[in-house]
């Protein structure tokens, strides 16, 4: 007998043992096959998209980003973020003093960065809102809109435990001002937006 009848009397075995396994074997091995692909295919997507998909460059947008509700979590992150990246800011708040320290960090850590600030109350009168965006974006090129605005309960609790007054502003913030700050007339044509409402 030659190396080569050798080679193939030994592996006719293994062939075969596949064969001769049960049915159930193969179906197993198959589904767990499928669903090790289906868990690989996963990975290595968060992969590219945490770590090697390329930032979007926000600055190609022009050069002013509007946030609302830039005082805390999110908000506040973004517009840390846009003026790293070297955008200016119009950053629409309910609060003068939380508004003016945000700026003041921002100034104090990005010097070049022109801030303008609005203040409005999501739950008060939104056309006025929407006229003091208005009034403060006049002139500027506003290409990134960061829509934050939104509100949840403080705590988990019952919808029949909820107070009339929160059902209010939540519905009132969360339903009616996201899209009414798209109708700033300085920002209804072209922008790149991010909306983060959870309602
Ligand atoms: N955090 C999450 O896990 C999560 C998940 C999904 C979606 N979201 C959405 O992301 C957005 C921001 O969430 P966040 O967790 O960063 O919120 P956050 O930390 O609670 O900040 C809330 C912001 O909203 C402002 N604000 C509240 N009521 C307002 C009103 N009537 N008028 C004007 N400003 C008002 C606050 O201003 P003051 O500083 O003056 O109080 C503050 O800047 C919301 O739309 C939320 O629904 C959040």
């Amino acid at each position: 007998m030659n190396l080569l009848s050798k080679v193939k009397a030994r592996s006719l075995p293994t062939c075969n043992s596949a064969q001769s396994q049960p049915f159930w074997v193969l179906v197993l091995f198959t589904w767990g096959s499928l669903l090790a692909l289906k868990f690989a295919i996963a990975f290595f997507k968060w992969v590219f998209i945490n770590f090697l998909i390329p930032a979007k460059n926000l600055k190609k947008y022009k050069f002013w980003a509007l946030v609302t509700e830039p005082t805390n979590g999110i908000g506040k992150g973004f517009t840390f973020q846009l003026a790293r990246k070297g955008n200016n800011l119009i950053l629409v708040g309910r609060n003068p003093d939380k508004l003016k320290d945000v700026s003041d960090l921002i100034q104090a850590k990005y010097g070049k960065t022109q801030i303008k600030t609005v203040v409005v109350d999501f739950a008060g009168d939104l056309f006025e809102c929407v006229r003091r965006v208005n009034e403060a974006i006049e002139g500027l090129d506003v290409g990134v809109v960061i829509n934050n605005v939104g509100m949840s309960y403080p705590y988990a609790r019952y919808f029949h435990e909820v107070d009339e007054e929160l059902l209010k502003n939540l519905i009132k913030i969360n339903v009616e001002a996201t899209p009414m700050i798209k109708v700033a007339e300085g920002i209804e044509d072209q922008f790149y937006q991010v909306s983060l409402s959870s309602n």
